[in-house]
Formats: C-alpha cells, sequence, structure tokens
C-alpha cells in the first residue's frame, strides 16, 4: 500500500522509453549475430543501435527535462550524498543511476562507432573499414571485439542495480520504464516535456546523416 503524501506522475517521455526498451532487444541480438557469423545482420542492427544511441545524445541536450543531461548528471558529491541518504532530488535517474547511464551511453557509442571500421579478416569488412589501414582496422576490430565484454558486463551492473534498489528501496523502476509513470511526493512539479515529433525528427535527421556518409565516404 502506498503512502498518502505519495502520488503517481508522468516522469519519463515516450521517446527515452521506446530508446531503452529497443535497445534491450537489439543489444543481445548483436551478440547473437556475431557469435553465429550472422555479419550483414550484425552489421545492420548495429547500424540502428548506433542511430539510437546518436538519437539519445541529441535527446540529452534537447529533449523531455528527465531525458536531459543538465537533469540527472551531477557531480561526486551528490553521488555520495544520495549514498549517504538514500535521497535523490531528480525526478528521473538518480545521481549513481546517471553514473551507470552515461557508462552504457558511451561504452555503446565507441562500441557502435568502432564496428563501422572492423573487420572479421574473413571476407567482412564494416563499410569504413576501406577508410583505415589494415593494421588501424585491427586494432579497432580489438578494441570492438574488448568493448563487447565491458558492455556485457555493464548490463549485468544494471540490471542487477535495478533490482538491488527495489529490494533495498522498495521502488520498483521497472514499470516506470514500461509506463512513464512514477510515485513522486506530492508537491512535486511535473518535469517538462518535449514533443515526441521533435525526437522522430532527430532520428530521422540521424540515420539520414549516416546515410549520407556510408554514401560519401
Ligand atoms: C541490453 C540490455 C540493456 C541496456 C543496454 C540498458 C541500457 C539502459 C540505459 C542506456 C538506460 C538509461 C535510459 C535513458 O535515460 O535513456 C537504462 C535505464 C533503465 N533500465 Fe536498462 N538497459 C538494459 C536492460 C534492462 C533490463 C533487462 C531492465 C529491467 C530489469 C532494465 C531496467 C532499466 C530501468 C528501470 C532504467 C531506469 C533507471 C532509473 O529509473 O534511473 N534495463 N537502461
Ligand atoms: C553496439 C553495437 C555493437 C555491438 C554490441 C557489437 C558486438 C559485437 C560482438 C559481441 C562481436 C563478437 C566479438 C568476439 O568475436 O568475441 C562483434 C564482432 C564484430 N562486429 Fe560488432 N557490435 C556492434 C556494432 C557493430 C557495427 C555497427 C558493425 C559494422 C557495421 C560491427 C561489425 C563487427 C565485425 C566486423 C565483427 C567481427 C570482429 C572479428 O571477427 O574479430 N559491429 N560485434
Amino acid at each position: 500500500m502506498r503512502i498518502t503524501n505519495m502520488h503517481k506522475m508522468r516522469v519519463w517521455d515516450l521517446p527515452t522509453r521506446l530508446f531503452h526498451w529497443t535497445l534491450f532487444a537489439l543489444i543481445p541480438l548483436l551478440f547473437m549475430t556475431a557469435y553465429a557469423g550472422r555479419m550483414d545482420t550484425h552489421a545492420a542492427i548495429g547500424q540502428a543501435v548506433l542511430v539510437l544511441v546518436m538519437f539519445r545524445l541529441a535527446w540529452g541536450f534537447c529533449g523531455s527535462q528527465t531525458a536531459r543531461f543538465i537533469d540527472f548528471v551531477k557531480g561526486p558529491s551528490a553521488i555520495r550524498s544520495y549514498l549517504a541518504t538514500g535521497q535523490s532530488e531528480t525526478l528521473g535517474h538518480n545521481p549513481l543511476g546517471a553514473a551507470m547511464v552515461l557508462a552504457l551511453l558511451a561504452t555503446i557509442l565507441v562500441q557502435a562507432l568502432s564496428g563501422l571500421f572492423s573487420s572479421d579478416g574473413i571476407g567482412f569488412d564494416g563499410p569504413f573499414a576501406h577508410l583505415t589501414s589494415s593494421v588501424a582496422s585491427d586494432a579497432v576490430t580489438r578494441l570492438h571485439v574488448a568493448l563487447a565484454y565491458l558492455l556485457a558486463g555493464l548490463v549485468v551492473i544494471h540490471v542487477v542495480a535495478v533490482l538491488l534498489h527495489w529490494k533495498l528501496h522498495g521502488e520498483n523502476l521497472i514499470v516506470p520504464m514500461f509506463s512513464g509513470k512514477k510515485w513522486v511526493q506530492a508537491g512535486a512539479s511535473e518535469p517538462r516535456f518535449t514533443h515526441t515529433v521533435a525526437a522522430f525528427a532527430i532520428f530521422v535527421t540521424t540515420a539520414v546523416l549516416l546515410f549520407i556518409a556510408r554514401k560519401t565516404l
């Protein structure tokens, strides 16, 4: 049962939720296709993930309040204070969760970018592999392979952290990532939302930019 000074409020916008659950579906597919040697499919999904992450980075600057980096990225002192009190001033990611969000986004970005320059050495080259020397492409491929393990590790920590948060703080963060709505203190002011059409426009622009880069480089 909920205590009465809490009420449900929309906190996550649709684009952020769609971004998350699409990522959740595509990242395991990337591992499966790579290990099954389905490199064409792997590269296609990898580029879709690149577009998704580039969209999310742009959304972090011009999207809804809780999606903006300035809203949730706080310094080490905010993380220490959150760890000490368990209280967060933000409606969206808490300061500790924010550090994990940044680590995940940065790793996925570098992973997807490095894939563009990678080669499996037996006939599949990423679309930009021809722009580098074979020594450089080999180095980037090694980075791509190594980062895949880091990413898998981060995802495991991320999921365990979400489940631990539920157990220790009694707050289920998973349902809000589906519904968009969270229990918040009564009196908390509603976050500002950016229209979903803007997200769609950013997403399409990013996809077109990648397409043009592929055609021209
Ligand atoms: C491949 C798997 C996954 C990846 C790459 C991933 C990545 C991310 C990222 C980047 C965010 C930040 C969302 C944003 O602000 O845009 C996030 C948030 C979140 N993820 Fe995941 N995620 C994965 C799987 C999962 C799973 C399986 C769960 C459920 C147990 C989950 C639950 C959540 C929740 C609840 C949040 C919001 C946390 C908060 O309220 O601060 N994620 N995830
Ligand atoms: C976030 C996106 C991506 C993830 C998570 C991912 C993940 C992986 C994984 C797990 C492997 C196998 C590593 C191993 O052999 O142990 C792999 C290999 C590879 N990936 Fe990706 N990948 C991504 C994006 C891309 C993209 C966009 C491309 C190209 C367009 C690409 C091209 C390749 C190539 C060429 C290999 C073979 C490397 C080798 O055989 O040594 N990847 N990737």
